[in-house]
């Protein structure tokens, strides 16, 4: 037994005299002091001697044991420390280095556009309402005059939910339910996301709008056009502008506004397609039907209303002349902004 314990403290001297680092010396830990190390074999095989000799040969194992980890301890404090001098001295931090800035976060150009078409509403005295995405087909269509299998829906990709539901193709059902909720006279202005089943370089499946809407007594098509040339000037200066008549079901009579490109000023070019003009809203009177669906007084009442698209109005501001690289998140792009 003397002989096994002598041989076990020479094995580990030259053990850890040829260590070369401390991940060695962990190695070492665990060959001679682990839980399956020599040490423990070797206290396991005491029960092979005779009575007499287990005691002493006992406390030897033992302290062979207490000077092997004192050892190792020893050591692997003093390569720890020679090693952690090493790598700093190879990886001293040079602070003279240019550090890397983190970059600043932007209102992204929807939202930028969109927080400008509401604030010059609302400083006109229109009020937000707000309505939801997954819509009843009866606010999104039947109560705007498009009852089913009317051609007016084939205007609109819509996306179809379970039985009585899509996802808004428009703002404008939040005219219903803000009628539905207030007597006139009223200014309203909703703001929101729109789907529909579209996807190209001016069309994405979700998109924003912004839906406008007044009501009250005397109310006439000049206040409409007063109303959206004064908009319009606002948003992208005094220039020409002029109406031309359209169709929605909503509106009798229907208009749509275009304003004298901002790129070119009526040359034509590329944004504007040739045309010199930019289609920047729909809008018109509202349909004598709709204020049915709501139970206004038709003989007393009358309105006009207008929606757009509020990327689009984006899209002319910018020249930006396709629409996903609003929604593709490249901070290349958005960081002209
Ligand atoms: N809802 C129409 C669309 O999505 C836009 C619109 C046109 C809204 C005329 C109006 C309006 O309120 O009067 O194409």
């Amino acid at each position: 037994m003397s002989q096994s314990v002598e041989t076990l403290r020479q094995e580990f001297r030259s053990a850890s005299d040829a260590a070369k680092d401390s991940k060695d010396l962990e190695a070492i830990r665990i060959r001679f002091l682990g839980k399956k190390g020599a040490i423990t074999a070797l206290l396991k095989s005491l029960g092979e001697l005779p009575p007499e000799e287990r005691r002493e040969a006992g406390a030897r194992i033992n302290t062979l044991k207490d000077e092997l980890s004192q050892a190792l301890d020893n050591e692997i404090a003093k390569r720890g420390a020679t090693e952690q001098e090493q790598k700093l001295k190879v990886e001293r931090p040079d602070v003279t280095l240019p550090g890397t800035l983190p970059l600043p976060g932007s209102i992204h150009p929807v939202t930028r556009v969109a927080q400008e078409i509401a604030d010059i509403f609302l400083s006109m005295g229109f009020f937000l309402a707000d309505g939801p995405e997954v819509e009843e087909e009866y606010y999104n269509f039947e109560a705007l005059n498009v009852p089913a299998h009317h051609p007016a829906r084939d205007m609109q990709d819509t996306f179809y939910l379970e039985t009585g539901r899509v996802l808004r193709t428009q703002t404008s059902p939040v005219q219903i339910r803000t009628m539905e909720q207030m007597k006139p006279p009223l200014k309203m202005i909703a703001l929101g996301k729109v789907y529909r089943r579209d996807s190209d370089i001016t069309h994405s499946p979700m998109f924003h709008q912004m839906e406008g809407l007044v009501v009250g007594e005397n109310v006439t098509m000049s206040d409409l056009k007063g109303t959206l040339v004064m908009f319009a000037e606002t948003m992208f200066g005094k220039r020409p502008f002029r109406f031309r008549p359209s169709y929605f079901p909503f509106t009798e009579p229907s208009a749509e506004m275009d304003i004298q490109c901002i790129f070119c000023h009526g040359n034509g070019c590329k944004i504007c397609k040739g045309t010199g003009w930019m289609e920047i809203l729909g809008c018109g009177m509202v349909n004598p039907k709709v204020f049915e669906a709501v139970k206004y007084d038709t003989e007393k009442f009358t309105g006009f209303a207008f929606g757009m698209g509020i990327e689009r109005q984006a899209m002319l501001r910018y020249g930006i002349n396709d629409i996903r690289l609003l929604f593709g998140s490249d901070i290349r792009f958005l960081r002209q902004f």
